[in-house]
């Protein structure tokens, strides 16, 4: 290679996730239509900088990778250059890491560094761009918890993941006749616990984003029982807030890390049974929905994330990220991106849809649900000619009917 090729960085930063390589792949065969040769940075940001540490790129070690889970450059979470303290409290990165990173992408003729990574990632980022280093952003998370945009990758391969798990819950939980509780990842969001609840038939999904009660969610197994459906799937986020208002941890924020959540389906399942006395039995899904081979969707995504973060480098819109708002590629400054929590809308489709079905977020008694399902689904006052009350009260008293009808059967 002559030194004078320009040269594009690519690292992979914070919690890996499937998809992450085909984004390296994606990144580097775009880098080469357009002149550049590729590198990556190990260890996320951690290979910048004393000792530097990084590969070539090439055709031929990226071939392949598309379908791999996981990163062949490998990720750090945290590490030296955290530049964020819990959710969304800025730490300042020590100046002469910095000052290392500028010298690293000075001498290696870097004209543009690749940043993949979720909210703390692209945080250490925007402080690279604040600094002079020429960087851009591609959205990563399982989570899919960054605003601004509509999907980050690895998303759906972890939906993908915890559907399969409900999917196989289902028949275990039919033959024993029981209640079983999937506590899924997320964070502070409930996007996989919605999603996979939704697609893996769920009974009952609680979500950081609705506040629930034990009430309900009991009300709701045994009116399936008298419907004859003797066992019942919960779908529980990991950060979903208990009716006291607590989350449950693993561990508590540190210095350098962020606080672990996990432990609420136990609490959830132990709770069931006690006030049921029905067998009820726990999966935790864990690092299983950060695993394995990237789904269609994500590889579609990644690939798009890897070449249109390239376009941004030639284009030279340093400090932006890469977003999807389909069907285009946007981009939007870093800051926009960062410590903005993308959660799921208590009122939104998805939400409306799954009560349409009779899944229960914990939060309506079954009177609720009758009564909120039938203004939900009453036509609006210019659908209706004459006295729209009437047909919204019609349609209240037809479904709280069907509901005693069930309840009685
Ligand atoms: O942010 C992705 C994520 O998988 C979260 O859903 C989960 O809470 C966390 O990371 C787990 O982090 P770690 O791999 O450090 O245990």
């Amino acid at each position: 290679m002559s030194q004078s090729k320009q040269r594009i960085g690519i690292l992979t930063s914070g919690g890996d996730c499937p998809g992450l390589n085909a984004v390296i792949r994606g990144a580097t065969k775009a880098a080469r239509q357009l002149g550049y040769e590729c590198i990556g940075f190990h260890k996320g940001y951690e290979g910048l900088v004393d000792p530097v540490s990084y590969m070539t790129l090439s055709d031929r070690n990226t071939s392949g990778i598309l379908t791999q889970g996981g990163t062949i450059l490998g990720s750090t979470n945290k590490g030296r250059f955290a530049a964020t303290k819990g959710v969304d409290q800025r730490l300042s990165i020590d100046p002469e890491l910095l000052r290392g990173v500028a010298q690293t992408v000075e001498q290696l003729n870097i004209c543009g560094l690749v940043c993949v990574g979720g909210d703390g990632s692209l945080a250490i980022a925007q402080q690279f761009h604040e600094f002079g280093i020429p960087v851009v952003g591609v959205p990563k998370t399982i989570d899919n918890d960054l605003s601004a945009t509509a999907y980050t990758f690895g998303f759906d391969s972890a939906v993908t993941c915890a559907t399969d798990a409900l999917d196989r819950l289902h028949t275990t939980a039919a033959s024993h006749e029981r209640i079983m509780v999937l506590e899924v990842m997320g964070r502070h969001a409930g996007w996989i616990a919605l999603n996979a609840g939704i697609a893996g038939g769920g009974d009952v999904i609680l979500i950081p984003e609705i506040a629930w009660n034990f009430e309900n969610v009991c009300q709701k197994v045994l009116e399936r029982d008298a419907m004859g459906k003797r066992f019942t799937l919960v779908v529980v986020a990991e950060g979903a807030e208990l009716p006291g208002g607590e989350t449950v941890v693993q561990e508590s924020e540190q210095q350098d890390r962020q606080t672990r959540l996990g432990g609420i389906g136990n609490v959830v399942a132990a709770e069931l049974e006690r006030r049921l006395r029905r067998e009820t039995r726990t999966a935790v899904l864990g690092h299983l929905q950060r695993g394995g081979p990237p789904t269609t969707f994500d590889r579609v995504l990644a690939t798009q994330y890897g070449a249109h973060a390239v376009r941004l480098v030639y284009q030279r819109r340093f400090g932006e990220m890469i977003c999807y708002h389909p069907p285009a590629m946007d981009s939007v400054p870093i800051t926009a991106a960062i410590h903005r929590l993308s959660q799921v809308d208590p009122e939104g489709a998805a939400v409306q849809a799954a009560r349409a079905l009779g899944i229960s977020f914990g939060d309506r008694s079954a009177d609720q649900i009758a009564s909120d399902l039938a203004k939900w689904s009453a036509p609006t006052s210019h659908e209706v000619a004459g006295d729209d009350e009437t047909a919204v009260d019609r349609t209240v008293d037809q479904a709280e009917a069907a509901l005693e009808a069930a309840l009685a059967e």
